[in-house]
């Protein structure tokens, strides 16, 4: 199979980033993580130490190096030469990041250069919030991972708790709520599913079941396209 787009949109806690990944690896395909090039610059305001509460100061100082790997086994990003793919993983840059990513002027530079790293003849799954509505609406197929609150909840109090970090539940839901009302109510590129997408609930599925099903779905319409 050559040449099909793939498009993973959603928020946080669906499994997003390790079924992109995974389905990139069944397809053989390139892998290009967006939520990691805002985090990327993200990381370069903070160490500028640009104000987030002025936009105009995020928009003048946005325009960084920075490049990721395409690799599904490589989690590698990088600000200019230095590998930070550990990171833009942080605390800091993760309470940062939204801030930076509602910045007009950011999201157009990231996109133009996205769908610059999408384009070529090979097969490429890209995965983060807009790229079905907004950077690839003419992407082969779309997919828009969902989960309830309480999952997603679950998961990223779990991750905490592995991390050694505070085992608070109910503090965790809050913050997922807020932060979706935050995500689908915000000027630019408000967090949506594109009309064509498809809905896939991951809330009862095992990871694996989700990947399998997602290879299958890419597979008849790439049949479908030939
Ligand atoms: O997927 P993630 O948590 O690494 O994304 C980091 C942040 O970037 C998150 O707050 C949403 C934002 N983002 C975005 O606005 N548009 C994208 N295409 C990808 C991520």
């Amino acid at each position: 199979m050559s040449g099909v787009v793939v498009a993973v949109d959603g928020p946080a806690g669906t499994g997003k980033s390790s079924v992109s990944r995974g389905l990139a690896r069944a397809l053989g395909a390139r892998y290009l993580d967006t939520g990691a090039m805002y985090r990327i610059v993200t990381l370069a305001m903070l160490r500028a130490e640009v104000d987030l509460n002025d936009p105009a100061a995020i928009a003048a100082a946005s325009d960084v190096p920075l490049s990721v790997d395409y690799d599904p086994d490589v989690d590698r990003a990088y600000l200019g030469d230095e590998d930070v793919s550990v990171e833009i993983r942080g605390d800091a840059v993760t309470r940062a990041v939204s801030a930076v990513s509602a910045v007009p002027q950011v999201r157009e530079r990231l996109v133009r250069l996205q769908r610059e790293l999408a384009s070529g003849a090979d097969s490429v799954v890209v995965e983060g919030r807009d790229i079905g509505t907004v950077v690839l609406p003419d992407a082969d197929v779309k997919i828009f991972l969902t989960a309830t609150a309480e999952t997603r909840a679950h998961r990223r109090n779990d991750q905490n708790v592995a991390a050694g970090l505070a085992d608070d539940y109910e503090a965790v839901l809050a913050d997922v709520r807020r932060r979706d009302h935050l995500d689908s109510t915000r000027a630019v590129s408000p967090l949506r599913a594109a009309e064509d997408a498809l809905i896939v609930d991951t809330s009862d599925m095992p990871q694996a079941e989700v990947i399998a099903r997602l290879v299958e779905l890419v597979e008849q319409r790439s049949g479908a396209m030939r």
